[in-house]
């Protein structure tokens, strides 16, 4: 299949903090990729603007490494790479004084589409704002991006909130969440607003439970300063799990804006219950051989973050009242798989008796790896032995049907970078959404402080600890397997 390519109007990218970690894993690479696509208008510029010495012939050396070292290698093609890398520049900006601003004003086009990405720690994003002001690169074909983590409770979302839009209108600005860039992110709604089959059956009156597991195999490495202030909580539920749970229950959106999508989610956050402590699970991945343990790699015997978090949470409106949702995630899991799991309710009666046995359908929608769906139905048992019933998978790999290799889907990035330049807000959080995801979040983190709860060790390569399962198996339910 070839996909469409769209090309996008002309465009300034700023990169402020150009040459750290994710400008080189992810930007820089997505951006080659979109070239490479043919969706780049020559006359894009991409600056890189951070504080080190470097000039563009040093700035275009580690776009070029880090495109071979992030790029699969069958899209490396050195012509390609070398005519890339015209378009970046580099100017050493200071975050903090004047210096550097004055000639990325002059670099900058008026008359284009700008966007500065923000790619550096929020304690500078109102610094940048106000530079960008006091020079005259925030006017109305200015658009900023911005990372997550967006504040760490209510109270500091709220002040980055204020410091970005004293500059920026809501509309110019740009909170990223990667997890809204996949490919089956999106099919999410594609699949619940483009059929007729599942929406009718989308609520309490046929849906059992459904599950959320954002699984990973990875520690903490070397972000244990950053992640021992955070846990997962804050790195991936406050976020990436909040969204994929508000794309699973929000009401359709009356269209696909901006817009009318944020509000939906919104409603969705705002009637999520408060957790109890009893519908809470926290671990931490204990040492294992010569794999070192949470604590180790922290640095600090005594931290209580959280490398694994489990939530039982309800959502209170007529659509969902009575359906839990199940949302789990940690490090150092037995596999690193994404997926969604919509388990039905049984049948209201058996015609079929006892003895068949009974079974139910389940939805399943991977979002790594290997993106695809699954749908369990039942069917009759094959062969002679009267009528016994099984579920098989109506399985499909998004992949295999779209006859596409999974690398050939664009990255998170990529595409929510081109959305930046098309204006396209639908994939990005609002403000309002951010504060509210806090508002829920803030009292659970609280709980658990005043308590002095410490969180539960669990084996590396396993399903997190044994409470987890509990979580589910009291309600008579279990959790789908992490390896398969
Ligand atoms: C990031 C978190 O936002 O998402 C990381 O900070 C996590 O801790 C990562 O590893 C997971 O993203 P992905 O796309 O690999 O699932």
């Amino acid at each position: 299949m070839v996909t469409r390519v769209i090309p996008v109007d002309p465009f300034d990218l700023v990169i402020f903090g150009g040459t750290g970690d994710l400008a080189k894993r992810k930007i820089l690479p997505g951006l080659y990729r979109r070239y490479l696509s043919g969706q780049m208008p020559v006359e894009a510029q991409i600056i890189g603007a951070a504080r080190g010495e470097l000039d563009d012939e040093g700035f275009r050396a580690l776009v070029t490494e880090s495109i071979e070292t992030f790029v699969a290698k069958s899209e490396q093609d050195p012509e390609a790479i070398k005519s890339f890398v015209e378009h970046c520049s580099y100017i050493k900006v200071d975050a903090k004084g004047t210096g550097g601003w004055k000639e990325l004003a002059s670099k900058v086009r008026q008359n284009v589409v700008q966007a500065y990405y923000f790619s550096v720690a929020p304690s500078l994003f109102g610094d940048l704002a106000k530079g960008l002001q006091a020079n005259g690169m925030a006017g109305d074909n200015a658009r900023i991006v911005v990372e997550k983590p967006f504040g760490r409770d209510l109270a500091t979302a709220k002040e980055l909130n204020s410091v970005l839009v004293d500059v920026f209108d809501e509309h110019q600005i740009y909170r990223i969440d990667h997890y809204l860039g996949k490919e089956t992110v999106q099919n999410l709604m594609a699949v619940r607003f483009g059929n007729v089959l599942f929406e009718p059956l989308w609520n309490s009156q046929y849906v059992d439970h459904i599950q959320v597991t954002v699984a990973e195999t990875v520690g903490v490495g070397g972000r244990g300063s950053y992640y021992d202030k955070s846990g997962a909580m804050r790195d991936m539920v406050q976020n990436h799990l909040m969204q994929l749970l508000c794309l699973i229950a929000m009401e359709p959106p009356s269209k696909f804006d901006p817009d009318a999508v944020r509000d939906e989610k919104l409603k969705v956050i705002r009637a999520l219950d408060p957790v109890a402590a009893d519908d809470i699970v926290r671990g931490q991945y204990r040492s294992d051989g010569d794999q070192p343990s949470y604590l180790e790699e922290v640095d600090d015997p005594q931290s209580k973050t959280e490398s694994f978090l489990a939530l039982k949470i309800g959502v209170s409106n007529w659509r969902w009242n009575g359906t839990p949702f199940y949302l789990r995630t940690g490090k150092k899991m037995s596999a690193r798989m994404s997926e969604i799991v919509v388990v039905f309710k049984d049948p209201p009666h058996s015609i079929f008796g006892e003895e068949a046995g009974s079974t139910h359908n389940v939805l399943t929608i991977r979002l790594q790896p290997d993106e695809g769906m699954n749908l369990s139905v039942t069917i009759k048992e094959p062969g002679p032995g009267g009528m016994r019933l099984i579920e098989v998978p109506l399985d499909m790999s998004f992949a295999e049907a779209l006859g596409t290799d999974a690398s050939d889907m664009p990255d998170a990035y990529e595409r929510l970078i081109m959305d930046v330049i098309r204006g396209n807000q639908t994939l990005f959080m609002r403000g309002d959404e951010v504060e509210a995801a806090w508002m829920w979040t803030d009292p659970i983190i609280n709980g658990w402080d005043r308590r002095g709860d410490k969180p539960s060790p669990y084996k590396q390569n396993s399903s997190g600890p044994e409470e987890s399962l509990m979580l589910l198996h009291r309600d008579g339910r279990r959790w789908r397997d992490i390896d398969t």
